[in-house]
């Protein structure tokens, strides 16, 4: 019996993962798993889709309610590429337990993923960026949501005390933006972090995290990125900068439906870079060996 029997994040974490690979059947799981952001779920048109699985088929997982989610797995390919998309996520903001939240990362972990892909809308803190600008995330803050790995460590998964050095694998990073001068896309580069919401951010907060060192803000991401280290996969993140931070010049009062119109506008341009980028990330040359944390 597992060491952690009787914890219930792990118990629910394992039920979930018996109740998709119930649905996957013998069908082979991907290397690979990319998550869509907010205005970012078209993307997942250009997929060719063997199996797709809502979330509300999936017993106790929670089910995303934030607009442009649509909640669900979708098994199949990118170009040709094994992938394993999640079209929508859980935030903090919705109510959940931050141990709901990052739970579709670990079923995909536990499902035998080696590599995440992340994605998401941000606003733009860097007086540099542009809205429509795309961000490779380098490195996170994480100091102001709770973190996803507090309670009983589930020492299966991983460590009690992981390091968070390299949150952001160097090798994916130069993959993606050496996919991004092949496509012509600009990719800037730049450090996320990731505040609760669900209300947007006062002026005097950006003014605060941007002497923080963040070019980013947003409400996603960065605790599945611990999560996904945890558990020993390597992690890549891009940011759509589909705003500026309030009260930045320029920038006008924030409105959710300028996120998801901006999400929208460069998601075939944001689409092609990733589609390159997982094909190079899942090349014999770039094998994506899982990197578990060393005690
Ligand atoms: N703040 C927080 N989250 C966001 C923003 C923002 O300005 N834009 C898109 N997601």
């Amino acid at each position: 019996m597992a060491e952690s029997s009787g914890n219930p994040v792990y118990e629910k974490v394992e039920r979930c993962v018996a109740a998709v690979q119930a649905r996957l059947g013998e069908a082979t799981m991907p290397k690979i798993a990319l998550v869509l952001g907010s205005g970012l779920g078209p993307m997942a048109e250009q997929m060719d889709v063997t199996c797709a699985v809502p979330y509300t088929d999936i017993g106790d997982f929670p089910v995303s309610t934030a607009p442009g989610h649509a909640g669900r797995y979708l098994f199949g390919s990118l170009a040709g590429t094994p992938l394993v998309m999640m079209q929508g996520r859980v935030h903090y903001y919705e109510g959940y337990a931050m141990s709901d939240v990052v739970l579709p990362v670990r079923v995909l972990a536990r499902l035998g993923i080696g590599t995440l892909v992340l994605t998401n809308a941000a606003g733009g803190l860097n007086p540099d960026f542009t809205p429509g600008d795309l961000m490779l995330i380098t490195d996170q803050i994480t100091s102001f949501v709770p973190s996803p790995l507090i309670g009983a460590n589930i020492d299966e998964y991983g460590l009690r005390f992981p390091d968070q050095t390299q949150v952001y694998d160097q090798g994916l990073q130069d993959t993606l933006m050496a996919a991004a001068r092949s496509c012509n896309t600009p990719l800037r580069q730049g450090v996320y972090m990731q505040l609760t919401g669900p209300q947007f951010e006062t002026p005097a907060e950006i003014g605060m995290y941007r002497s923080l060192g963040a070019d980013a803000v947003g409400m996603s991401t960065a605790v599945e990125a611990v999560t996904a280290r945890h558990m020993g996969l390597r992690v890549a993140g891009v940011s759509c900068i589909t705003n500026l931070g309030a009260g930045m010049p320029g920038q006008a009062r924030l409105d959710s439906s300028e996120v998801d119109e901006m999400g929208k506008r460069v998601s075939a341009q944001f689409g092609a870079l990733l589609c390159v980028a997982i094909q190079q990330m899942v090349a014999p040359s770039n094998w994506n060996v899982p990197t578990p944390q060393e005690g």
